[in-house]
């Protein structure tokens, strides 16, 4: 095959596709690795996911093991549209008619049943995360698999979600049968978890609040969850509850005055790390502050897209602790916010005495 290379040793066959066009060839091989039981790594439209047979008890359970998740953290299944999620939960017509218009979206919904699947799938759970992606590769494969995808996101547990082809290269050459390679993801952060049942938001993502309301005619409810404050009394979504999308680096947020963080950090140096907007970055020219850039302040968008990436290039620079800015408002700003408080462990400042407390605890 083009485009693929394998090192016999890794056992791992790595495919480079374009993701608005995917090589058939391609496709065609990670359908078979699928319904031979195997995994495979792929980009979505949110970012990119370790999927096996939705079906196949023994290679959903190796997900959980390659992956280093919990055995209680349930995967989302990926369908190629309504009709198949039917026979996986149970969907009031209401709601069927709704996603029957917005599918393919990244908007996950949870639902009583798991039809057909293994308890493994669930976590033992009585109810199950349906998912019908857009992106064109995870799609061809569902297709010519003809099978249901359980797929997490690709990262080893805790670590930031893969946004590139080489971030899940990087965390599973080795250890699963295929990886694709189709470049960067379109929004760079995970699909939106609807409960049904509950109407209630459980993570923040890509399909924002406005869009659920636009689409079912009814505001979600948007509970501490979301904004992934750290505790909640009865665990919903039992992802929720651990360690997620952390660099090795420690990190915290800054909620304070645009303005004054760059005297707050100037003291630092070249030890301390600033991530934010290239107008938030350019303050620190002179200062020896290690700057990341995730783009222009304009667009909410573009900032989102780049900041797992830029979550795996901090542990790169090995500086002794980064501080990361803010994302304000609505939509993809406040789905990134809920990111950024876990990977900081909640951990955030405003002023230079709450910096030196949490370094103090470093
Ligand atoms: O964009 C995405 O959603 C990506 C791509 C690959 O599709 N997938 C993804 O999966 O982010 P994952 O496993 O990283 O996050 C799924 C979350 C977890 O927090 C899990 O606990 C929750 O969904 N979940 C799965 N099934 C559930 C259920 N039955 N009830 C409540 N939460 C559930
Ligand atoms: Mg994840």
């Amino acid at each position: 095959m083009t485009d693929c290379s394998k090192a016999e040793l890794m056992k791992t066959l790595v495919c480079k596709t374009d993701p608005k066009r995917p090589s058939s060839k391609v496709m065609e091989a990670a359908a078979e690795k699928i319904l031979g039981g195997k995994l495979v790594v792929f980009p979505t439209e949110t970012v990119y996911g370790i999927g096996a047979n939705a079906f196949d008890e023994r290679a959903c359970r190796e997900i959980y093991r390659v992956k280093g998740r919990a055995s209680d953290n349930p995967l989302i299944v990926h369908v190629y549209g309504i009709e198949d999620a039917l026979k996986l939960g149970r969907f009031s017509r209401e709601h069927a008619n709704a996603l029957s218009k917005i599918w393919p979206c990244p908007l996950t919904v949870i639902v009583n049943g798991r039809g057909k699947l293994p308890e493994t799938v669930t976590a033992g759970l009585d109810s199950v995360a349906i998912r019908c992606p857009k992106g064109r590769v995870i799609r061809s494969i569902i297709k010519k698999a003809g099978v249901p995808i359980a797929a997490p996101s690709a990262n080893i547990s805790t670590k930031p979600s893969s946004t590139k082809g080489e971030h899940a290269i990087g965390y599973f050459r080795g250890k699963v049968s295929m990886i694709i390679d189709g470049g960067e993801a379109d929004y760079g952060i995970e699909s939106t978890i609807l409960d049904l049942r509950s109407f209630r938001i459980l993570r923040p993502g890509a399909f924002t609040q406005e869009q659920i309301t636009k689409a079912f005619g009814r505001k979600p409810i948007i509970g501490r969850l979301a904004e992934g404050t750290a505790s909640a009394k009865r665990v919903i979504s039992p992802g929720t509850k651990y360690r997620h999308y952390a660099p090795s680096t420690p990190l915290f947020v800054y909620t304070g005055d645009r303005r004054a963080v760059c005297s707050i950090l100037r003291p630092f140096g070249k030890s301390a790390a600033f991530i934010g907007s290239v107008e938030s970055c350019r303050m620190f020219k002179g200062t020896g502050v290690r700057c990341i850039s995730l783009g222009t302040s304009k667009s909410v968008r573009i900032r989102v897209h780049s900041l797992f990436d830029k979550l795996i290039e901090l542990d790169s620079l090995r500086v002794r602790f980064a501080v990361i800015e803010q994302f304000n408002g609505k939509g993809l700003g406040y789905a990134a916010m809920n990111r950024i408080r876990k990977a900081s462990s909640h951990k955030g400042f405003s002023d230079s005495d709450g910096l030196k407390r949490l370094i103090d605890n470093i």
